[in-house]
This record gives C-alpha cells, structure tokens and sequence, in this order.
C-alpha cells in the first residue's frame, strides 16, 4: 500500500503538535531540515525534533538538505527520527553514513536531487532502507512537479526488482492530486507532499485521497503487477 507522508514545511511551525494531529493516519510526517548551505532556504534543526517526537505517535521521516550529514545524522537519531534521509550530494562517505544509520536503529535513505543521476549508485542500494527522487530542487514547499523525473523514478524501480530489494522509492516535491498517479505508475511508492496536504480544508482528507489515488495507479503498474 502506497504511504503518504506530509511535510511540515507547510504546516505552522508554531503549532506543530496540533498540526501533527491534523494528518493522523499518516505514515510518516515529513520534516525538512535545512541550513540555508546546501539549500538557500533555514528551517528548523535538533531541538524541534527533539520536541516533535515528543509530541506525535507518527513516526518522523528527516530529510536532511544540510551540508556534513555524516556529522549530523546520528543527533536525529538520538533525537527521535525513525527515518534519516541524507543527500548523496553532500554526504562524505555515504556508505558509512548508511551503515551508521542502520547501526543505530533508524531507516537509511539517500536522496538525489533532479540533476543527479541513479546509476552511479546501483551497487549502494542494498545498503539502503529507501531512496529519495527528488521531483523538484530541493529548498522550497509549493514549487511545480518537474515531469522529466518520470523516467529516473522508472529506472529506479526496475534496478530494485533487477536486485530484488525491499527499497521504498520516495518522490519528494509538487506530489498532489494533480501528479501523484503519475509518480505512482512509474515506480514510486512512497509519496511526501506538502502543499497538497496542509493547503487542503480537510488535511487528514487529503492524505487519504492522496492515498486511494497512488494505490489504484499501482495496482495496475508494470512494476507491482509483477509480484
Ligand atoms: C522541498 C522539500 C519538500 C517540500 C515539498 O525541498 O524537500 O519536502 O515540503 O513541498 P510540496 O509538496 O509543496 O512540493
Ligand atoms: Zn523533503
């Protein structure tokens, strides 16, 4: 089944407990660390983490768009994330990082953003949890779905049933109603929006339409029909 996970870029920062609540039956909430190096674009870092865990059941998905990842990672960790998504643009040793990661008990995932390819990275998957398509530059909420990523989310996907891995493929930017069926056929399976979700009247709504959409679209993939 196709997971949807909000991203709290859209949400109010000052009530995020409430907005938290706001997507319950979510499967992950999406939280976007950046440091205005590797993205133009400040959010929030350890501490808030720290206190979001505190505040929610749903587990936290923290896609780190930071500079020094390998040194960062591991107090995201500690600080409550289940999931610690790195950029293989700015991580030193992604390998390491993974298997660090892991070590401490959280999901690995590694992200690229739109202009870096999969291949190079083919033999690195088995030691991933998930890997992040990116579906627009990453740095903003609210941007348009870039289309031409299609065919790298396709790619991806047939390398995983290539090496029969159990890696979740995310898609990360512009996912709405409007795009999310697309992602889906292509190879995606799990989805982070943003907009699309906290700009809706009913969040927990759109999470849920957001889901039955990604669900009947894969359902009738290439790439499930196959198991
Ligand atoms: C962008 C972030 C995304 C962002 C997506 O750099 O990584 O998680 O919140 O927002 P939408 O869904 O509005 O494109
Ligand atoms: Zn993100």
């Amino acid at each position: 089944m196709a997971q949807i996970n909000p991203s709290i870029l859209s949400a109010d920062f000052a009530r995020l407990a409430d907005e938290a609540e706001a997507v319950r039956g979510s499967d992950w909430l999406h939280v976007d660390v950046m440091d205005n190096h590797f993205v133009p674009n400040l959010t929030l870092g350890v501490p808030v983490v720290e206190s979001l865990a505190r505040a929610t059941d749903i587990p936290l998905d923290c896609h780190l768009m930071i500079e020094d990842p390998d040194r960062w990672a591991p107090q995201y960790i500690e600080a409550g994330a289940g999931s610690i998504t790195f950029h293989v643009e700015a991580a030193a040793a992604p390998v390491r990082l993974a298997r660090e990661i892991r070590a401490k008990g959280a999901r690995a995932s590694m992200a690229l953003k739109p202009g870096t390819p999969i291949e190079p990275y083919e033999d690195l998957l088995p030691e991933l949890d998930m890997l992040l398509i990116m579906t627009v530059e990453p740095g903003f909420g609210g941007q348009a779905f870039l289309d031409i990523m299609l065919p790298k989310i396709r790619r991806t996907r047939e390398l995983i049933a290539r090496h029969g891995l159990e890696l979740w493929l995310q898609v990360d930017g512009g996912v709405s109603a409007a795009t999310i069926e697309r992602c889906a056929e292509a190879g995606a399976d799990v989805f982070v929006a943003g907009s699309a979700v906290y700009g809706a009247e009913d969040p927990a709504a759109a999470v849920r339409n957001l889901r039955e959409l990604a669900d009947k679209s894969s359902a009738v993939a290439w790439w499930a029909c196959e198991h």
